[in-house]
């Protein structure tokens, strides 16, 4: 499943290769060029200024570097960083352990802040915007509520869906900004440089190769390349040419536009359960046997921008890109929803 990440406490392969390859500087993070020049300018300002940086709110599909760039903030500003995640944060009182810990300057890091209980959100709205922290003491009548000052500290957050967020905590982030796609060239530098920290060898059609098949996601770049190498060295004579990397993705049910498994049966299933759509996201989600929201978050961004299903009112229809894409051929008369 593509969201293991998501399951927390279980260290798997993929996120020692994610701590191993994750850029440490800007300066190494490659492509998203507009945002790594904005946040750059941040970063100096805030040097300038009074070196404390505006919260940042970083939104995008999984695995484009919202995580990574949480820890550059922090390593640019030579500040600490502190990680959490929203569902982690079950109660206010979670929240405020964390924060009354905080020093000036910390980096507080809150993955998928979109899903924060309302609760503990309210919390975060004086911290944020005053670096106050309202503490309740005691229960019933004698309750009494003290006002704690905190120091001054840099909300990050990350969200793969900036649309749950509420709007009075999307309002206290100084910094709002977007994570896109990556180009090929980009995921090409970015498979490069991880075969180099791995010590693999991976030539410039090689990873050309990965690169076209990347899904536009650094994060799939790296898987695939730790697959191909694995190819390479198990079958290959261990380097990494654009035919190595072919014959192993083939192996590995990659396609030519970088679809899995899980993403062609999603193709399959509006086409062929559903007569090409339209299907609503929970039907297509059983279908599939995956969550709901692992289909919207993980799979569908890349499909819909691939112009292979697209989004309508009613749901999900194929397009006849998708037909083609599985070799097949769209209905001669598509029922009105199917725009091909
Ligand atoms: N710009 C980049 N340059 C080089 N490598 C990158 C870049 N962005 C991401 N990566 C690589 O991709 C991996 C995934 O990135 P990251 O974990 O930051 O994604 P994310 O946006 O936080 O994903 P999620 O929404 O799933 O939490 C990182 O381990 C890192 O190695
Ligand atoms: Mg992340």
């Amino acid at each position: 499943m593509r969201d293991d990440r998501l399951v927390t406490g279980d260290i798997t392969e993929d996120d020692v290769l994610e701590r191993t390859l994750r850029p440490q500087r800007l300066g190494e993070f490659i492509g998203q060029g507009p945002l790594k020049e904005r946040i750059g300018i941040s970063i100096e300002a805030a040097a300038h200024l009074d070196g404390a940086l505006d919260h940042v709110l970083l939104s995008g599909p999984p695995g484009l570097g919202k995580t990574t760039l949480a820890g550059i903030l922090a390593n640019e500003l030579g500040a600490r960083l502190v990680t959490t995640t929203g569902p982690a944060l079950e109660r206010p009182g979670d929240l405020a352990a964390i924060l009354s810990n905080l020093d000036e300057g910390d980096v507080f890091f809150v993955d998928e802040v979109h899903r924060l209980p309302r609760p503990v959100e309210e919390v975060l709205y004086p911290a944020m915007e005053d670096f106050q922290l309202d503490v309740v003491i005691g229960k019933g009548p004698a309750a009494q509520t003290i006002r704690l000052a905190l120091p001054r500290f840099t909300l990050v957050g990350a969200t793969t869906r900036k649309g749950m967020l509420s709007a009075p905590l999307r309002d206290r982030f100084g910094i709002v900004d977007r994570l896109d796609y990556y180009r090929h060239d980009d995921l090409a530098a970015i498979a490069l440089r991880s075969a180099h920290i791995l010590g693999v060898s991976l030539d410039a059609p090689g990873a050309d190769a990965i690169a076209l098949r990347s899904r536009g996601t650094p994060r799939i770049a790296n898987r695939l390349l730790a697959r191909v190498r694995d190819y390479a060295v198990a079958r290959a004579d261990g380097v990494i040419t654009e035919e190595v990397a072919l014959a192993a993705l083939a192996v590995f049910q990659v396609d030519d536009l970088g679809l899995d498994p899980v993403d062609r049966a999603i193709l399959a299933a509006i086409i062929e359960k559903f007569d090409g759509g339209p299907v609503g996201l929970s039907t297509l989600a059983v279908a599939v046997g995956e969550e709901p929201e692992t289909v919207e978050d993980a799979y569908e961004p890349f499909l819909l921008q691939s112009g292979l299903i697209q989004r309508t009112p009613r749901g999900r229809t194929a397009t006849a890109g998708a037909y083609a894409h599985l070799g097949l051929r769209p209905p001669a008369d598509p029922q009105g929803s199917l725009e091909v």
